[in-house]
């Protein structure tokens, strides 16, 4: 979590600093804060607690300087404050840092090194900074060696930037598990946690890898590693489109994304479609998940629920058993693995550490690996064997909408072609029926007039909450909880419609909202009287139901699709539903309170 930045350059650094850290909001908006450094013994700096746009307010117009860092903050040690916000500085002032990560031997560093030192803060961060002041002033190492020295005493993950007002043309950057990226200008350098940050200013990037630091000027950007050796890479051109930042004439990123959903389906066929309009996917990846004998899928949150509807798509098409697993737990509780275990790692991001925890353990132990991801050259594409893009342009609103429904398409895809290779498919329907699909959620938007009624009559005063379905509908139901909890912060359950009665039916009391997603034919039964068992005991119900299995009573009927791919339009009324309570509720629809979009610690 946090982003970072940093330039080094002819313009005024402050302006891109904020413009950047604005498009770094979604990694955390506790606080924020820049550094900027005009000349030697000439820096600013300005914290704000919250978003950007308090910061903005802060930062004194009149300070004119070409090279500064920045960053955005999701608290981990220490509460969102001013106090705590980043950058951190030495006693003395001269050196200024920022860090996006976690320091696990904090404590041990201080209690080794800076026993005398006052802190500052509450942070973990803090230390690191006082620990370079303190070798360069007690050891008079130069500011390049005390930085080494530092780094090589941390334990946890870190990207950092580090400025020496004595030296005010030279940002030093260092990274271990933390992503951070060098943007190359003309006349000028950068740095950033992401290229999105910085596209405005360039589109040319090198990535930096773990335990490499690198020096970067107007001029040149240096990269070496711990022992000094210089590390050359070339950069690569990050294809982002500005107009894909922006949120047009939409009141907020997520109902765009929601939107967007039909495009993102109708191009992934585009992608993913050979000359020959057959569905397709790199022959190395059907290759090894043939020779392996179970998959492995790996993921966190809304992810970790496309995982779920991913296991029923591969078991059925390709008759290949499948595991689904948080990532949080599988990398430390790690169950009994087959002889050829294939890895699925499903990302948004590219960056969540506790899947790439589990990446790091796998890759040791030689098994190959497929990250299914919106981020091309993120952490955990590059460290895969293997990587699937999504091609659902940035996601920018903190809940995930569009990756959830393009993620279990890739897996759909994904699915049928490697069942065709094994001969239990004969004729493939995925590139019909995916398109299927995409017009049934245009239709679904396209009536969002009809699901905001039902959003304020269902949920603006309600506590809690429930989700309830069989099969594909639970899973669905999982992920339809967690979009409402975390926007609208009512308390939500997803629940197996027929495990309720054992025990949490008594939770239901006059008027709490239990919400039944009925797709499924052969329990379509069973979950109606599930829903029928909640009403008889006071609850608000309502249903949402698939054209073919619906009733005159049902809310919300959703158009027909292949079964297989119900998840992708039933999903999208639940969308709705969590937006527009969001809303109703006045709530910050794209950034809810105490998330972030990326998170890079574990
Ligand atoms: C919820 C949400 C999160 C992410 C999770 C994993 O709306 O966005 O639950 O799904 O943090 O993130 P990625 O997919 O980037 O690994």
């Amino acid at each position: 979590m946090c982003g970072i930045v940093g330039y080094i350059g002819r313009k005024d650094s402050k302006e891109i600093l904020l413009n950047g850290l604005e498009k770094l909001e979604y990694r955390g908006y506790d606080s924020a804060g820049i550094y900027v450094l005009n000349k030697a013994e000439d820096g600013y700096l300005f914290k704000e607690k919250g978003r950007i746009a308090a910061l903005r307010k802060k930062v004194d117009e009149s300070v004119k300087a070409t090279a500064g860092i920045g960053h955005t903050r999701w608290a981990t040690h220490g509460e969102p404050s001013v106090r705590n916000a980043h950058p951190h500085q030495s006693i003395s002032g001269r050196f200024t840092l920022v860090h996006n990560g976690v320091i696990e031997n904090y404590e041990e560093i201080r209690d080794a090194y800076l026993a005398d030192v006052e802190q500052k803060s509450d942070t973990d961060t803090e230390i690191i900074v006082q620990l370079i002041a303190w070798f360069v002033e007690t050891e008079n190492l130069e500011t390049i060696d005390a930085f080494k020295k530092a780094i090589v005493a941390l334990e946890g993950s870190y990207a950092l930037a580090l400025m020496d007002s004595e030296k005010p043309d030279i940002i030093y950057a260092a990274k271990n598990k933390s992503p951070l990226l060098l943007g190359k200008g003309d006349g000028f350098n950068v740095i950033s946690s992401d290229a999105m940050a910085m596209i405005k200013e360039t589109d040319q990037f090198v990535e930096l890898m773990d335990k490499e630091i690198a020096t970067v000027t107007r001029e040149a950007l240096i990269i070496e590693d711990f022992t000094g050796e210089r590390i050359e890479r070339a950069p690569y051109t990050a294809e982002i489109d500005l107009d894909d930042l922006e949120k047009g004439t939409y009141p907020y990123y997520m109902l765009k994304e929601i939107d967007e959903q039909p495009a993102v389906l109708r191009k992934l066929l585009l992608k993913y479609q050979n000359e020959a309009n057959q569905l397709t996917i790199d022959q190395k990846i059907v290759d090894s998940i043939l020779e392996s004998d179970r998959v492995y899928i790996v993921a966190a949150g809304t992810s970790y629920h496309a995982g779920l509807v991913g296991k029923e798509l591969i078991e059925k098409m390709t008759h290949i058993p499948t595991e689904v697993h948080v990532s949080s737990e599988f990398g430390y509780n790690t169950p009994i693995l087959s002889e050829k275990p294939f890895f699925i790692f499903l990302s948004q991001s590219g960056e969540t550490a506790d899947s790439r925890q589990v990446l790091v353990k796998t890759n040791a132990l030689g098994y190959p690996s497929l990250t299914i991801t919106n981020v091309p050259g993120s952490t955990l594409s590059r460290e895969s064997t293997f990587t699937l893009l999504l091609h659902a342009g940035p996601e920018i609103a903190v809940a995930s909408t569009k990756a959830y429904t393009a993620q279990i398409a890739v897996l759909a895809i994904f699915s049928e072609v490697v069942g065709i290779q094994k001969g239990l498919i004969k004729h493939g329907v995925m590139l019909r029926d995916i398109g299927i699909a995409a017009n049934a959620i245009q239709s679904i938007v396209d009536d969002k007039e009809s699901i905001e009624e039902l959003a304020s009559e269902y949920l603006s005063t309600s506590r809690n909450a429930f989700y309830i379905g069989r099969g594909m509908d639970y899973h669905v139901a999982l992920e339809a909880a967690l979009k409402l909890k975390e926007v609208s912060y009512i308390q939500t359950e997803g629940f197996a419609a027929g495990e309720l009665k054992h025990g949490t039916i008594a939770l239901i009391e006059e008027q709490t909202p239990v919400i039944a997603l009925i797709t499924e034919k052969s329990v379509a039964g069973h979950t109606r009287g599930n829903l029928q068992e909640t009403k008889a005991r006071g609850a608000h119900t309502l249903a949402i139901s698939m054209e073919g299995l619906n009733r005159p009573e049902d809310q919300i009927v959703i158009p027909h699709v292949n079964p297989l791919l119900s998840s992708l339009a039933i999903v999208i009324p639940t969308q709705l539903l969590a937006y527009y309570c969001s809303l109703h509720r006045g709530n910050d629809v794209d950034k809810p309170r105490n998330l972030a979009k990326s998170v890079t610690v574990e």
